[in-house]
Order: C-alpha cells, then sequence, then structure tokens
C-alpha cells in the first residue's frame, strides 16, 4: 500500500473497495483476479493509458482486449454496447472474464452496462480518470446507456468488484471539467457532510487544483458520503414513506431541476453546472416551503460561487422546464417530488409543492 492511498469500503452484499491514490496502474491485477480474458473500455483519448493497462496485464499472464469507444456522452449507445459484445464474442469471452471500465462517468456507465448484460453479468472493476466518475458514476453500481427518448432509459444495477481512483488522472483534465465534478462533492456535503462544505469555504483555490490535498480529501469524504448512502438503500428503494430516511433518493439533490436545465440547454451544458443550478433551486424552493433556514440557502450560493459554479439561471424558461421535470419524474407516479433539505445533512422529499412556490423559485435564481 502506498502512503497516500486510501481505502473505502462499500458495504453492500458483495462488498469491494474504492481506493484512492496515485499510481494505481499495479492494484489492476489484483482486481482482476482470476479471469483470463480483460477487457479494457476507454476512450481515444485514453489509448496511452489503456495501453498501459495491456501491459501491465499481460506481464500478469492475461490475455487483454482494448476496447475504444468514443468520448463522453456519445459512449452511451446502444450500438457501442453492441460494438463492445461484438469484441467480448469474437474474443471467446467467457463467465470469468473481466471488463474494465477506463474513462470518465460515460465510459463506466457503458462498461458496467457492458458487464451487466454479457452472460448476464461479469466482473466489473471501474477505473474513473475524472472527478465526476470518481466521486459518483463509478461507484454505486448504477449502469447504462441512453434511447432517443432520454439519458440512461436503459441500464442494471451491476456493482463493481472494485474502483481505481488514480488522482493522477485529474492533473490533465480541464478545470472545467474538474469544477465541474465539484457539484457533485458540493451535493455530498449538503445532503450528508458539512465538513467538504467547510473546507471548501477555507481554501476553495485547493478544492479545484488537482494535485491539492484539499481535492484528495474532497475525493475521499465524498466517496465516504456515496459509499454510506448504497449500503444502505442500493436500488433506490427507500422513501419517506418507508422511514428512515431518503436513501439513495439524496444523491439526486439538485438534480430534478438540473436535469431540466440539461433537457431545455440540449445537453450542452455541463451536468455539473446545471446540477448546481438545480441545488440552488431546492434550496430556495425549500426556504419558501417554510422547510429550510435562509442562511443555509444561502450557503448554498455561497460555496457553489467559490469554486466557479453557476447559480443563477435564464428567464422566460419555465414552461419548457416545468415539462422537462415532469417528464424526469423516475417513474413514481404523476407527482413532482424533489429531494430538499430541512437541514443541513437532513435530506427529505418535497412532494407536489405549490405551483407558485415553484415559480416562487424560479424567480429567485434568475440571473
Ligand atoms: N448519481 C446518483 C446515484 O448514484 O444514485
Amino acid at each position: 500500500m502506498t502512503s497516500d492511498e486510501t481505502r473505502v469500503e462499500v458495504r453492500t452484499a458483495a462488498a469491494y473497495e474504492v481506493v484512492i491514490g496515485h499510481g494505481l496502474a499495479d492494484r489492476l491485477p489484483a482486481l482482476v483476479g482470476d479471469a483470463r480474458r480483460v477487457a479494457v473500455i476507454h476512450p481515444e483519448t485514453l489509448a496511452e493509458t489503456a495501453e498501459a493497462c495491456r501491459k501491465t496485464l499481460v506481464a500478469h499472464g492475461y490475455e487483454p482486449h482494448t476496447i475504444q469507444v468514443p468520448d463522453a456522452e456519445k459512449a452511451k449507445a446502444a450500438d457501442v454496447a453492441a460494438f463492445c459484445w461484438s469484441v467480448l464474442g469474437a474474443s471467446g469471452f467467457t463467465r470469468s472474464d473481466v471488463v474494465v471500465g477506463l474513462g470518465g462517468g460515460s465510459t463506466t456507465d457503458l462498461a458496467g452496462f457492458v458487464a451487466a448484460t454479457w452472460l448476464r453479468g461479469v466482473r466489473l472493476v471501474q477505473v474513473p480518470t475524472t472527478l465526476l466518475g470518481m466521486v459518483d458514476a463509478a461507484v454505486g453500481g448504477k449502469t447504462g446507456i441512453n434511447t432517443a427518448q432520454g439519458k440512461n432509459l436503459v441500464g442494471a444495477f451491476h456493482e463493481p468488484a472494485g474502483v481505481l481512483c488514480d488522482l493522477g488522472a485529474l492533473q490533465t483534465l480541464p478545470r472545467g471539467e474538474v469544477v465541474s465534478g465539484l457539484a457533485e462533492v458540493v451535493k455530498c456535503g449538503f445532503v450528508a457532510d458539512p465538513g467538504i462544505l467547510d473546507l471548501v469555504e477555507s481554501d476553495p483555490t485547493g478544492a479545484t487544483d488537482p494535485g491539492s490535498d484539499v481535492l484528495r480529501e474532497l475525493v475521499v469524504r465524498a466517496v465516504r458520503v456515496k459509499a454510506a448512502v448504497v449500503a444502505v438503500d442500493l436500488r433506490e428503494n427507500r422513501s419517506d414513506a418507508a422511514g428512515g430516511g431518503v436513501g439513495r433518493q439524496a444523491l439526486n439533490y439538485g438534480h430534478t431541476f438540473g436535469h431540466a436545465v440539461e433537457r431545455v440547454e440540449r445537453y450542452e451544458f455541463r451536468h455539473g453546472a446545471a446540477v448546481a443550478i438545480g441545488m440552488r433551486y431546492v434550496a430556495e424552493l425549500a426556504r419558501l416551503a417554510g422547510q429550510l433556514d435562509r442562511a443555509t440557502a444561502d450557503r448554498h450560493r455561497e460555496v457553489l460561487q467559490l469554486v466557479g459554479l453557476p447559480t443563477t439561471y435564464r428567464a422566460g424558461l419555465w414552461e419548457p422546464l416545468h415539462d422537462a421535470m415532469r417528464v424526469d419524474k423516475k417513474t413514481r407516479g404523476d407527482a413532482l417530488r424533489f429531494v430538499v433539505l430541512e437541514s443541513l445533512a437532513r435530506p427529505m422529499i418535497l412532494t407536489s409543492p405549490e405551483p407558485a412556490l415553484l415559480t416562487a423559485a424560479y424567480a429567485e435564481i434568475l440571473g
């Protein structure tokens, strides 16, 4: 174990570890385990890293196959999954072989889906290379692809056997990508670990610096939040009515309005930016509904601004936003539901808020 390595255990039925540190390539063979063939699914931008993985795997006696897929969201398509299946078929991939997802959240979502579906499920190792991938997409077993009707409509829960977060990968990320990933980190701060907010407030420059100890600590804390949440509610079954908190839905904080912004912006907006606006919206909604105090609502704007995330949105778009939120209600009936805070780290579900409250919260965030 290298000195700066942190391990976070995800205690679901088949527990696994998320390893956070530097230079973790030599950890891959141990996670691959007894397999013979290993498919490393990666985007073109990570061809060199995939080649390094291939060499490491060969050196350990495996038969690796690198599968290059389109960058970013374009990877999450049925024809790309079909291409991956065809490579697995051609290489004689069996149930005891392993898929590795190397890349950002889109690549790990696709790789997870391919691993979930090939022979009804093979072992999966996730190697996220973006902040968003490390703190959200690659941990927790949600996998999926998009269809013409919307994002993540086809997918499966398929947990990895392990996740390797090599912080060195963040060094080459565009700053905008780091900032976007921080939205999910800040989300973890508001719904579960306010220490995250204190860290960002005390060193906002460090929070956006991929080489800093602060960002490292933020990654570890966000992964701990995610691990704790999925350990009690892997399949997002829990609701207020069932008692004992909102479970995995807490991780959707800011996402109902955020997804609507993404849809209205035709997915040309970064996910983190949309989620930041979404968190600001639900903070104002909760305040106007009498659930949340003004200081905590204001803290959303302050923390998000400190790291350069947007906290306002354009006027005149209420109807398309509202329509998009109605479509994105996650198959739970007709009511609009929002994850809101009743106080820091205490999420709850607000169901069917009055239309006047919804539009008043929108008015509060106009830029
Ligand atoms: N990204 C939300 C979740 O993993 O549940």
